[in-house]
């Protein structure tokens, strides 16, 4: 069975990119993909800067991404890139922690203004850590998702841009958007 699992670099678990991440999960979900998925800023703050290997909280969490098929990267675009937080974790990586796995990367900005961010930022790291595809990134902006009292909603658009990239990472035979 393919197994994914979501890294969210984000600030915050109230972020619009949440809304992402769970439009992404139920996709997952429909297909069967055994899913996990880490927050990055709910990890110990002290071992993730001080890029502590011998943390057993973070090396819990780097277990599984290693046993994982697709890596999901999210984060919210701060000051043109991705944040600081997806960083000190992608730190801890096995230098070839992504061979053999798919990468997909996925921002939030406030703005298309830096659509090519995770093209120079995040791709050309994914690529140093080995992985063996990396998707098209998927990068959407605030004005796409809307906070409801249930949660969040994304625009059409959104929707689309996730679900293209998905088929592509996703096994031919295990998708099929309802
Ligand atoms: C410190 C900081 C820097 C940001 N820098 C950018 C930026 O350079 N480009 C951009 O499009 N959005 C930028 N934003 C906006 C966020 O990417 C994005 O709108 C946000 O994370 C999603 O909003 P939410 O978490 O409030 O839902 C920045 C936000 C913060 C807090």
């Amino acid at each position: 069975m393919t197994k994914a699992i979501i890294i969210n670099g984000g600030n915050s678990i109230k972020s619009r990119l949440t809304g992402i991440q769970q439009y992404i999960e139920t996709l997952l979900e429909e297909q069967g993909i055994c899913l996990e998925a880490i927050q990055v800023h709910q990890l110990p703050a002290q071992h993730l800067i001080t890029a502590n290997y011998a943390s057993e909280a973070i090396a819990n969490e780097i277990v599984k991404v290693g046993e994982a098929d697709i890596v999901f990267f999210l984060t919210p675009i701060f000051k043109g890139s991705y944040t600081g937080i997806l960083k000190t974790f992608i730190d801890l990586l096995p230098q070839k922690g992504l061979e053999n796995k798919i990468a997909v990367p996925v921002a939030i900005g406030g703005s298309i203004a830096h659509l090519l961010a995770l093209e120079y930022s995040l791709k050309p790291v994914l690529s140093i850590l080995g992985a063996t595809t990396i998707a098209n990134p998927i990068y959407i902006v605030d004005s796409q998702v809307t906070r409801t009292e249930n949660g969040f909603t994304l625009d059409e658009a959104a929707v689309n841009r996730i679900e293209k990239v998905l088929e592509n990472v996703i096994p031919r035979k295990e998708f099929h958007v309802q």
